[in-house]
């Protein structure tokens, strides 16, 4: 009997050791300065690029399920993005924001394909960095390293602003909001989309649930979520917005990302094991976040909202 458990012992140990690491490295948010440190991090290590490409966003899947390569389905993502916010119908030249623009996979897009004129911001010097050196000269696209909730842009700069996957790392979504809003000329388009998490008003979590959102929260920078209402009510009652606001979930577009970003580690191998074994180390670390990202997304604990107005 004692010969049996002892296997059982070993592996409750091993995932208990798992665990402590698994919290104890957690990248809880303190300010702005600590978002910046993560990503100076993820893009020094240069695997999040090697793994996800230049877009650390999400794909779009129009069929809901994994039809497409990840990496296809985050440039669909951007194109889906651009027509539902109706950016396309800006002149070629127009003067877009991109705020977050991590190491600028979307700002290439938007001055490649659209003819734009884009500036794209980050806390993060590193992605400044990168996104600099991948982008080709005469490219209209330049990076800037600087704060979204303090934007060194007179007011109505820009014809468009957009923002992906960005404001969840924010302690301030009103300013977060203020910011884009009056940076953005009259008439102007906000295209946006983010990770939210369900009305907790309207549906408070469970005890597991609030749980699993302190991980989600406390893994990946995150100060807090609002839901897709709380947001849409910070963008329609901004004095520079045009009042009217459309906002979606788009789980359904977008919660095959979640399997995807795992099986892209193993259907891409060398990629990670060229960097080393602790590289190899580092990317099984998240794969605990991603299951639970995955969980809660497919559950609707967290929501992936898209916004629209006009300036
Ligand atoms: C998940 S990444 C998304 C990057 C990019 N939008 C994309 O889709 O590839 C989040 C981005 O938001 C940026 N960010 C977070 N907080 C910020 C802040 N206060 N000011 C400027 N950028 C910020 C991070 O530096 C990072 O570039």
């Amino acid at each position: 009997m004692i010969e049996f458990l002892i296997p059982f012992f070993w592996l409750v140990l091993f995932i208990l050791v798992l665990s402590i690491i698994w919290r104890n490295n957690a990248r809880k948010y303190i300010s702005s300065g600590t978002v910046a440190s993560a990503y100076d991090a993820w893009t020094q290590d240069k695997l999040l690029e090697r793994l996800w490409g230049e877009h650390i966003h999400l794909g779009f899947y129009s069929s809901g399920k994994n039809n497409i390569d990840f990496r296809e389905a985050k440039v669909q993502f951007v194109h889906e993005l651009v027509k539902w916010s109706g950016l396309n119908k800006l002149p070629k030249g127009s003067r877009v924001l991109d705020v977050g623009c991590g190491i600028g996979g979307s700002s290439r897009i938007l001055a490649k394909y659209y003819g734009f004129n884009v500036t794209g911001i980050t806390i993060s010097p590193a992605q400044v960095k990168r996104a600099r050196e991948l982008t080709p000269q005469g490219l209209n696209c330049n990076f800037q390293v600087m704060d979204a909730l303090n934007l060194r842009f007179e007011d109505g700069s820009f014809d468009a602003i957009w923002s992906v996957e960005a404001g969840a790392h924010m302690n301030d979504k009103k300013k977060f909001a203020d910011e884009m809003l009056r940076t953005l000329r009259p008439g102007g388009y906000l295209a946006l989309a983010d990770w939210n998490s369900r009305d907790f008003r309207e549906y408070p979590p469970s005890f597991v649930e609030k749980l699993v959102i302190k991980q989600l929260l406390e893994q990946w920078v995150h100060p807090h979520f609002t839901s897709i209402n709380e947001f849409d009510n910070i963008l329609r009652n901004n004095k520079n917005s045009a009042g009217q606001v459309i906002s979606e979930n788009w789980n359904f577009y977008t919660n095959p990302s979640w399997y995807d970003s795992i099986i892209e580690g193993i259907r891409r191998p060398l990629t990670i094991l060229n960097l080393g074994p602790s590289a190899l180390v580092k990317s099984v670390r998240e794969i605990p976040t991603i299951l639970l990202m995955n969980w809660a997304f497919r559950k609707g604990l967290m929501e992936f909202g898209v916004y629209k107005c006009r300036g």
